[in-house]
Order: structure tokens, then sequence, then C-alpha cells
């Protein structure tokens, strides 16, 4: 079975260790570093689109579509806010997550991954040896389709966290099925366009729980270096007071400045290719700071397994792409 190249650095360890110097792994070259910017992104920020009619179960409006639509096309990220998403779901999950990064070390590293599948608690993707690492632990479990779900790799602690995460990811999919719908009109097309193109019910889901510990060097280091989402369409639960997401737009990067109880999307590579690149996936990475610690969890919803990748059996056991795209992003800079 396939094995990290080197031991694992889980970089909450680091964090806790009181060190005032990130070890060098996590130093990223000067022009991959956050910039103090006096630009744009003191004004520029992603479009907020609130569906509150639609989710309510009307009808789509053509106002709220032009501007879902415009989202897409013009940034490729969105904050969705009166998205009719149970309240105290979403809260229930950043608790429980937040409580699994607390528990002591030795009860996460019952549920190490490994490069296999990449399921469980880890802190780096990809095996290149002495490749730069990012600031950041996670969590991966694979949700749907659901003979790929294995609770044994669900945390059993805290004791609510299966049945949390169950019942956020089952809305969050609803609620992608609905977004799928307005971006396939959005293009004129027929409402099912996407959720046919994405398998029909054989869509994938899989969940990514981020923790950002403090970083006392976050001027050297990335939280998530540059890179874009590979499925179709992500749907992040960001922490509501800590920023550090950033998007970046005509060449610059530009902070999310989270709406307490919105939903960050963004449009993945995949719908950006099914759609002629009139939706935009858009390059984005995680700033880290030394004040506060962040919590994310994203779902990544993706076309069924073998639609576009031939003989892979599942988008989500191939994470490694996302590492891919993002060597394949800092390429194109460098050619740029
Ligand atoms: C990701 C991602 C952003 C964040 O997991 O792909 O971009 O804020 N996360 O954690
Ligand atoms: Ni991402």
């Amino acid at each position: 079975m396939q094995q990290w190249p080197e031991p694992v650095i889980h970089v909450q360890s680091l964090s806790e260790s009181g060190d005032r110097a990130i070890p060098e792994r996590f130093i990223k070259p000067p022009s991959e570093r956050v910039t103090a910017h006096q630009g744009p992104e003191k004004t520029m920020s992603i479009p907020i689109i609130d569906i509150g009619g639609i989710a309510n179960g009307n009808k789509f409006d053509e106002e709220t579509m032009r501007a879902l639509s415009n989202a897409c096309k013009e940034w490729g990220f969105f904050q969705l806010v009166n998205h009719g998403m149970n309240k105290e779901i979403i809260e229930k999950a950043k608790e429980v997550w937040r409580e699994f990064f607390h528990l002591p070390m030795i009860e996460k590293q019952a549920f190490a991954n490994s490069p296999v599948t990449y399921e469980g608690y880890g802190s780096r993707v990809g095996v290149e040896k002495n490749a730069s690492l990012d600031w950041s632990d996670y969590f991966f479990l694979n949700i749907f389709p659901k003979n790929l779900r294995n609770y044994e790799k669900w945390p059993s602690f805290p004791n609510s966290l299966r049945e949390t995460t169950k019942n956020y990811t089952k809305e969050v999919v609803k609620l992608c099925m609905m977004l799928m719908e307005m971006l396939s009109l959005g293009l004129g097309l027929d409402k099912e366009y996407f959720r046919e193109a994405f398998g029909g019910d054989e869509y994938g889901a899989c969940l990514r729980a981020c923790f950002y510990p403090k970083c006392p060097q976050p001027e050297l280091t990335l939280g998530l270096s540059s890179h874009s989402d590979p499925g179709g369409l992500t749907v992040l639960l960001s922490d509501d007071h800590v920023t550090g997401l950033q998007v970046r737009k005509d060449g610059e990067w530009v902070t999310v400045k989270p709406v307490p109880g919105a939903l960050i999307i963004n449009i993945g590579d995949q719908i950006q290719v099914m759609s002629n690149d009139i939706y935009k996936s858009a390059e984005h990475r995680v700033q880290v700071n030394s004040e506060k610690e962040r919590l994310s969890i994203a779902l990544f919803f993706n076309p069924k397994g073998d639609i576009q990748l031939g003989r892979l059996n599942s988008f989500c056991l191939h994470i490694s792409l996302l590492f891919s795209s993002i060597t394949l992003l800092s390429m194109n800079i460098g050619n740029s």
C-alpha cells in the first residue's frame, strides 16, 4: 500500500510547539506570498447572491438568475445568503469539526490517512518528496456515491459528528442540485443539463474539513496554496469571523469577507469545461494569521466518477488532481 514519502508533520503540533520560526518546508517563494495590497482588494468583493425567494419554493426569478449567472461568469465565486439551509445544522457542523480538531493528537492519529484514498486525518496532499507544504491540517471523507461511504473512517467523537455530517452534507447536496438548475438555465439550456451531465443520481460528493492553526510567521507561508477546484461545484462553510480565503480576480488577490451565515460557492474546473469556459473556475488560496485559528468545511460536488475520467473509479479518490492543478497553475504563472 502506498504510504507517505516521509513522516507527516501535523501543522497543529507545530503551532502548539511555541516555536517562533516555521520549518523551511512551509516557506513559500516570495512571488507566492501574500503581500500587503493597497489596490482593488480594498474595494472589490465577491458578489453576494440572495436566493430567499427561490429557497422558499418559488420559481426562479429573472433578476436572481441573472445575478447568479453573472457572478459565475465574472468571478466563479459568490456568497449565498438566504439559502434556506437549516441554521442549526450549519452551526452544529462547524462545532463538531472544531471539536474534532481540538482532540488530543493521539485520538486524531487513529484516523491518519494514506495517499491511497486520502480519507481521514491528514496534513499533506501529494507524495512528492521534499515538496513544499501548506499550513493546514484536514479531514477528508467520501460522501457520495453511498457505496464509497465508509463510516469506519468517520470520527466517532464528538458523538454527534457522524449524524451531523450526514445531515449537513444531505442538505448541501440538495442545494447543489438547485444551483445546478440555475447554472443550466443561466446558459440558456434545459434546467436538467448539468444534472444529467453529472450522471443524474450518480453524482459524487466529498467533504474536506480544513483546519488552519495559528502561524507564527504568516507572511512567509499559505494555509492553502493557489489552486482551482478540480470538480463541479464547491460549497464552503467558512469561519464567520476569521478571514483567510482569497480569490484571484483580474490578476489581483481579493480577500473574501464572510457574511455571517452565508455559504461561499465556487465553480470547479469541470463546470468551467462543461460550460465552454463561460463559467469560471477561479484560482483561490488561503492566508493564515498569528492571532486566530480558522476552520472551514468544503463540500466538493462532482460529476459521476467515470464520466470524465474514463477508468478512474471516483473523482473523490483523486484529490491528487487538486495537487496537479496546483502544479499546473504555478507552471502557468511561471510561464506568463
Ligand atoms: C479547498 C479550499 C478554502 C478554505 O478546500 O479547496 O479552497 O477557505 N478551501 O478553506
Ligand atoms: Ni479550493
